[in-house]
């Protein structure tokens, strides 16, 4: 069995790299041909935890190989999946689909024989359908069928949630097209992964209410913390406490400065426009979404706060620009709105993060950039951590008090103990628990 894999970023990287792992011969494709050169020479452009070690292996076996050639690998494939970009258009939410349409195009030029053309990335539902027309019209003679099979893939996590899913959705209406979706899949039947078959609309549906499903659980959760600021409750036993329900879940309950990424944001404001324009609105993602936009633009005000009002000429250590750990994806990342008010506010800031500068600093501006978090700490009034990459979680607490100008230290992943912040002598701020004083305060 051969796939061709349009798009080689997040999603379809991460996907023809599994694939080939499971021992088919995949061939990606990209219009960008320095970024086909570099993956032929072994460079990935995106930072995810064993991608590399996973790429290199499966092109020294020759499974997986990389082309600009989309005809020469479509016409070759049984199987050729869509994983370009479907970013929010501007200005109104919907998914921007003009990549869609035009590989769906392109696809349709260079099909020889039974093909199966596979949607990879999310798309509004109806979009199956959509694609199937393009071809139909462009080649009537052509013997395909299209799918659905959305991925479940979290950034810096992604090859384990491929190869180790919770369940594989395949939307289709063709029992040719089930057999060969079954044979690439096979690897995974075999530990028994769920494979729900239904159809392409259902599946497409599948995808946006589970990420804004997911998404509604971080909104709910940093209301609730809000809630327990004011109530002087702590969000980390409530979120343990609600979250061994089974009905519930433990998952996705970790309250933050809001919820950012090239997925969530989107997909929630994508699904609100796929609701309006279907006349069934929903009032529930249109919360989530304007918390979570609310919550972005509350947070520097917190940094204010723990600084007595005024940051304006103060120095501010700024831990973490991406969106989330173990990525170099800074996208929608709550730190770029909580950088760009603090700089407006009049504040020196100085920011580090492991991952995720070489891509801030094309839209940041009027800010230091650091090698280290203790870098960033020299002489700051004030060290916030935005996100929690694991090396921020075991900072020399002693080491810090002495380069901080103030013991300040606002902390949005509550990553520390605020009894233990008391006793170093901090003066910590974090979500949805009680501010500490330094002990000897109390
Ligand atoms: C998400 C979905 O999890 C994945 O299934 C889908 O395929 C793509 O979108 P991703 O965006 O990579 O994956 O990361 P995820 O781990 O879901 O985090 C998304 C955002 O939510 C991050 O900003 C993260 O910080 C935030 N988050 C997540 C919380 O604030 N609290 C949580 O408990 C979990």
């Amino acid at each position: 069995m051969k796939v061709a894999m349009i798009g080689t970023g997040y999603v379809g990287l991460v996907s023809a790299a599994c694939f080939s792992e499971f021992g088919i011969n995949v061939t990606c494709v990209d219009r960008i041909d320095e970024k086909i050169r570099g993956l032929i020479e072994g460079h990935i452009p995106i930072y995810e935890p064993g991608l590399d070690a996973l790429v290199e292996n499966n092109t020294r076996s020759g499974r997986l190989t990389f082309t600009t050639d989309l005809k020469d690998a479509v016409s070759k494939a049984d199987i050729v999946m869509l994983a370009v970009g479907t970013p929010s258009r501007r200005g109104d939410g919907h998914a921007d689909l003009s990549y869609v349409w035009a590989a769906a195009e392109e696809v349709a030029e260079s099909i020889n024989n039974y093909t199966v053309i596979v949607t990879k990335s999310t798309v509004p539902v109806g979009t199956g359908e959509k694609i199937s027309q393009i071809i139909k019209r462009m080649r009537p003679d052509a013997n395909f069928d299209v799918v659905s099979n959305p991925e479940f893939l979290r950034e810096g996590s992604a090859i384990d949630d491929f190869l180790r899913p919770d369940r594989v959705v395949v939307g289709l209406d063709s029992d040719r097209a089930k057999e060969l979706m079954s044979a690439l899949y096979r690897p995974l039947f075999i530990r028994e992964t769920p494979i729900i078959f239904t159809d392409t609309k259902t599946a497409e549906l599948i995808k946006y209410a589970a990420n804004t499903f997911l998404a509604t659980k971080i909104s709910f959760i940093n209301e609730i913390a809000n809630l327990c600021e004011v109530l002087g409750a702590n969000i980390q036993d409530v979120a343990k406490g609600i979250g061994l329900d089974g009905r519930i879940g433990e998952k996705f309950l970790n309250a933050g400065p809001g919820f950012g990424g090239s997925c969530f944001p989107k997909d929630t404001r994508a699904l609100v426009r796929i609701a309006e324009d279907n006349n069934t609105p929903s009032h529930i993602v249109n919360a989530v979404v304007k918390v979570n936009e609310d919550r972005k633009a509350q947070m520097s005000g917190r940094i204010v706060a723990a600084c007595d009002g005024s940051i304006d000429g103060k120095s501010i250590a700024v831990l973490g620009v991406t969106f989330k750990p173990n990525t170099d994806d800074i996208r929608e990342s709550p730190s770029l709105d909580i950088i760009r008010d603090l700089v407006v506010r009049g504040a020196n800031v100085k920011v580090y993060d492991p991952e995720g500068m070489e891509e801030a600093k094309s839209i940041i501006d009027d800010v230091t950039w650091c090698s280290t978090a203790y870098e960033a700490m020299v002489d700051a009034n004030v060290v916030t951590i935005i996100t929690e990459w694991n090396e921020f979680r075991a900072l020399d607490l002693k080491r810090i008090k002495l380069l901080l100008k103030e013991p300040i230290l606002v902390d949005f992943r509550n990553i520390y103990r605020p009894e233990e912040m008391s006793e170093e002598g901090f003066y910590y701020y974090s979500i949805g628990r009680p501010d500490v004083l330094p002990k000897t305060e109390k």
